[in-house]
C-alpha cells in the first residue's frame, strides 16, 4: 500500500521537483499540497504549486494556502536563489485555479484526523504551517514528519543555519519539541546529492524538459555560490526518504533549534555525540548520507544579493524545553 503524504512546501525549484517526484512515485499517495511563504511570498508559492500541477494535468490534487509570514520574524524571500517568481526558468502559464478556501493548517488537520494519524507530512519549506497545525489542532497528530531543513554543522543562509529553519526558527522549535517522530533531512545530506548534467541527460518528455529548465536556472546559483556543477535537490531528498527509506541512513539524536542568539539564529543543534546531560531525552532521526555521495567542492562566498546575516527581527520566544529537547 502506498504511503500517504502531505507535501507542505514553498515552490521553489526543488519543491517543484519534490512535488513531481512524489506524484510520479507509486510508493506514495499525495493527499494534498499545502503552501507557505518561504522561497517567495505565499501568493507566489501557492501559484507555483498550482502551476506545476496544471502542467501535469493534476487538478485533482487539492492545494491549501497557509501562513504568509513566519510566527514572529520578519518575512524574507530567497529571490536570490529562486528568482522573482520563485520558479524562474520554465515558461509556465498562470495558475488555472484557486487554492481551497481554508487554511493549510486546517486542511492538514482534517487529513490527519481522517487517516487517524497514518499520514506523513513532508514539510519542505519554513515550518510555520506545521507549528500552527500543532498549536491549533492538538488532536490531529501525524505518526511522523519527514522534513527538509536544518543541518549538522553547516548553513546556507548564514554560516550557522539552513534556510527553512532560519526563516521561522520559533516554528521549527515547536515542531522539533512537539513530541512527534521527526526525520530531519538536512544540508549535510542534501549537499551530497547533487543533480548534475549526467542526471539531467536522462530526463525525458515535456515534464523532463521543464525540469531541465528548472535546473538550468537553479544550477546557475549553485555554480556561482558554491562552484558546483550541479544542484542539491534538497526537497526531493525528503520525498525520496519516504518512498525509499533505505536511501538515507538516519540516527536517533536530540535536536534543538537556536531561537535565542542572533548570530546562530535557526541553527539545528544536533546532539550527534550524545553530549546533552539529560539521558531521558527523546530524539529525532537525522539524515547521515545518501547512498550515492559526492564530496562537496570548495565554497565560494557569493558577494552580491546575499541575505542579511543580521536580521531586524524582534520578538523571538524562548526555546521550548521539554524532555525532547537536547
Ligand atoms: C531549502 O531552502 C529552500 O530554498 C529550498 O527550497 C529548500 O527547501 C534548502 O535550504
Ligand atoms: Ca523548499
Amino acid at each position: 500500500m502506498p504511503t500517504a503524504i502531505l507535501l507542505d512546501c514553498d515552490p521553489g525549484h526543488d519543491d517543484a521537483i519534490a512535488l513531481l517526484l512524489a506524484l510520479a512515485s507509486p510508493e506514495l499517495e499525495v493527499l494534498g499540497v499545502t503552501t507557505v511563504a518561504g522561497n517567495q511570498t505565499l501568493e507566489k508559492t501557492t501559484a507555483n504549486a498550482i502551476r506545476v500541477l496544471d502542467f501535469i494535468g493534476r487538478d485533482d490534487v487539492p492545494v491549501a494556502a497557509g501562513a504568509d509570514r513566519p510566527l514572529t520574524r520578519d518575512p524574507f524571500v530567497a529571490a536570490y536563489v529562486h528568482g522573482e517568481t520563485g520558479l524562474d526558468g520554465p515558461d509556465l502559464p498562470p495558475p488555472q485555479r484557486d487554492p481551497l478556501g481554508r487554511h493549510a493548517a486546517d486542511f492538514l488537520a482534517e487529513q490527519i484526523r481522517e487517516r487517524k494519524g497514518a499520514v506523513t507530512p513532508v514539510p519542505t519549506g519554513p515550518l510555520t504551517n506545521v507549528a500552527l497545525l500543532l498549536a491549533l489542532h492538538p488532536d490531529a497528530r501525524p505518526e511522523r514528519i519527514v522534513l527538509m531543513g536544518g543541518a549538522i554543522a553547516e548553513g546556507n543562509v548564514t554560516p550557522a543555519a539552513e534556510f527553512n529553519i532560519w526563516c521561522d526558527p520559533e516554528a521549527a522549535a515547536r515542531v522539533f519539541a512537539g513530541g512527534i517522530d521527526v526525520t530531519m533531512i538536512g544540508l549535510d545530506v542534501t549537499h551530497k546529492a547533487l543533480f548534475g548534467e549526467r542526471h539531467a541527460a536522462k530526463l525525458e518528455g515535456r515534464v523532463g524538459e521543464m525540469v531541465r529548465e528548472l535546473l538550468a536556472f537553479y544550477g546557475s546559483f549553485h555554480r556561482e555560490a558554491y562552484g558546483w556543477d550541479g544542484s542539491p535537490i534538497h526537497d526531493a531528498v525528503a520525498v525520496a526518504k519516504v518512498s525509499h527509506p533505505q536511501l538515507v541512513e538516519t540516527k536517533h539524536r536530540g535536536v534543538k533549534i537556536d531561537t535565542e542568539s542572533e548570530l546562530s539564529r535557526g541553527r539545528t543543534l544536533v546532539d550527534l555525540w550524545r553530549r546533552a546531560p539529560s539521558s531521558s531525552q527523546r530524539s529525532h532521526h537525522t539524515g547521515r548520507s545518501p547512498s550515492r555521495m559526492r564530496p562537496a567542492r570548495r565554497f565560494r562566498a557569493r558577494r552580491r544579493r546575499r541575505p542579511p546575516w543580521r536580521s531586524s527581527a524582534a520578538g523571538s520566544t524562548q526555546c521550548v524545553r521539554t524532555r525532547r529537547s537536547c
